[in-house]
């Protein structure tokens, strides 16, 4: 499986947000991943779906839009007319005949569905929807900022889940070129990762030393 890294810009400088989308983009993203926190799932508040609209027009890449928020269904179709290509919410949020719903309303819409789970929430709380979902967010830090560090019990995780899952396993928070080897060992293939990429000037470095490190 081809391993794709996903610049979170959660670390961007939002003053300019356009331009450090651009910068990733040359520096060879895959896609863009793009954090959005409503105060209440999380302790943290970020952009809505005019900001992803507007990032839409800055980028040709696939757009990554992780919810954390509560009650999600109320906003999925406001991120999805905003340009989202890949939606992702969390099972804290959500009950598993909702997710099926939502899997049913996005058939046809051209965006990839993923459900994420955080690092104390156990697999089994997923299993049920695997067959309703096009990926799998794996949590390696409580959702809310960037900058954390990578929580161990995520490689647990990911190796379960690959033993039972054959879609796309894409593991968000804590990411460096140390840990980015382990976590693709285990299966994961999309890293998302913030810090690392957006606190160094030279993005394409980073993003080169995290698909080295995968591939060794
Ligand atoms: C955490 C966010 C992550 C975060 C990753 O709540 O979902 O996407 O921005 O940033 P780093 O790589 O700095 O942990
Ligand atoms: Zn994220």
């Amino acid at each position: 499986m081809r391993i794709k890294v996903a610049p979170s810009i959660l670390s961007a400088d939002f003053s300019c947000l356009g331009k450090e989308i651009k910068d990733v983009e040359r520096a060879g993203a895959d896609m863009i991943h793009i954090d959005v926190m409503d105060g209440h799932f999380v302790p943290n508040i970020t952009i809505g779906p005019v900001v992803v609209k507007y990032i839409r027009k800055q980028t040709r890449l696939p757009l990554d839009v992780h919810l954390m928020i509560e009650k999600p269904q109320r906003f999925i179709n406001d991120f999805v007319d905003a340009g989202s290509d890949m939606l992702t919410v969390h099972i804290e949020t959500i009950s598993l005949s909702g997710i099926k719903a939502q899997s049913l309303k996005l058939k046809g819409r051209g965006v990839k569905f993923g459900i994420s789970l955080n690092p104390n929430t156990p697999l089994a709380r997923i299993k049920p929807v695997l067959g309703n979902v096009d990926f799998v967010l794996v949590m390696s830090v409580n959702p809310g900022f960037g900058g954390q560090s990578f929580m161990p019990v995520a490689l647990s995780k990911i190796k379960g889940l690959r033993s039972i899952y054959d879609g796309d396993i894409a593991v968000d928070g804590g990411i460096n070129e140390k840990n980015a080897k382990k976590v693709v060992a285990c299966g994961a293939n999309i890293l998302a990762c913030g810090s690392y990429i957006f606190n160094t000037k030279d993005r394409k470095l980073a993003i080169e030393r995290i698909r080295n490190a995968a591939r060794r």
